[in-house]
């Protein structure tokens, strides 16, 4: 298991004033920018492109950025993430036609590639593409809206994804997004997972560094 990594979810940042805000819960700890991507097809909402996430690194943000592709189709859009200036790209494998194509396309554009799993998404979309993976997302809610509630079967799905990437020996990150709060992040942080994306819970505290430090304890 990696080091904590607290990846707050700017889908619930101030829209008007993005830059400001993303600075300013990186100055309060947060490690890498969660960039939620949804396209009102793969999931019902509408969100952010590549035109953002180049603003974001014009603006001068230069931490890692966690890319999260809710869309459909998946290939067209990665080579523009990878020139906006993203780090990495998750998407999920049943919006992709050819799942282990588009892993070969993240790869070669320059970014870290992650597969996202949906609660009701079997893990066996692992089985022939763990070489190829450098993180692993388990969703805790369905995608499409911050502030909704952690599923708790993802906790099972976490500690099966652990067994499976302990067992590879890889240095696989093993990510959970939905509904993670300074209350829940330590049953999560046991279950196996090592980067925690927040979103409501960050941005809608009057405090983000506190409430991140309450995390990063809670973490242990
Ligand atoms: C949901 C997004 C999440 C969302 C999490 O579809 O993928 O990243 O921002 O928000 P919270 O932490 O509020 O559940
Ligand atoms: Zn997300």
């Amino acid at each position: 298991k990696q080091s904590p990594i607290i990846a707050p979810s700017i889908l619930s940042a101030d829209f008007a004033r993005l830059g400001e805000d993303t600075a300013k819960v990186l100055a309060a700890g947060g490690d890498w920018v969660h960039f939620d991507v949804m396209d009102n097809h793969y999931v019902p909402n509408l969100t952010m492109g590549p035109m953002v996430l180049k603003a974001l690194r014009d603006y001068g943000i230069t931490a890692p950025i966690d890319v999260h592709l809710m869309v459909k189709p998946v290939d067209r859009i990665v080579p523009d993430f990878a020139k906006a200036g993203a780090t990495g790209i998750s998407f999920h494998p049943e919006a992709s036609e050819h799942v282990d194509r588009t892993l070969g396309l993240i790869k070669d554009s320059g970014c870290e590639a992650g597969l996202v799993f949906n609660p009701a998404t079997p893990l066996n979309w692992l089985d022939h593409v763990l070489d190829k993976l450098d993180l692993i997302l388990i969703m805790s809610v369905n995608p499409g809206f911050g502030g909704q509630k952690f599923i708790p079967s993802a906790l099972d799905k976490l500690r099966e994804v652990r067994r499976r990437i302990d067992e590879s020996g890889r240095a696989i990150r093993l990510e959970v997004d939905g509904g993670v709060t300074a209350d829940n992040i330590g049953q999560i942080a046991a279950a196996g997972a090592d980067t925690f994306v927040a979103g409501s819970a960050i941005f809608n505290a009057p405090d983000y560094q506190a409430m991140i430090n309450r995390m990063r304890s809670a973490i242990g």
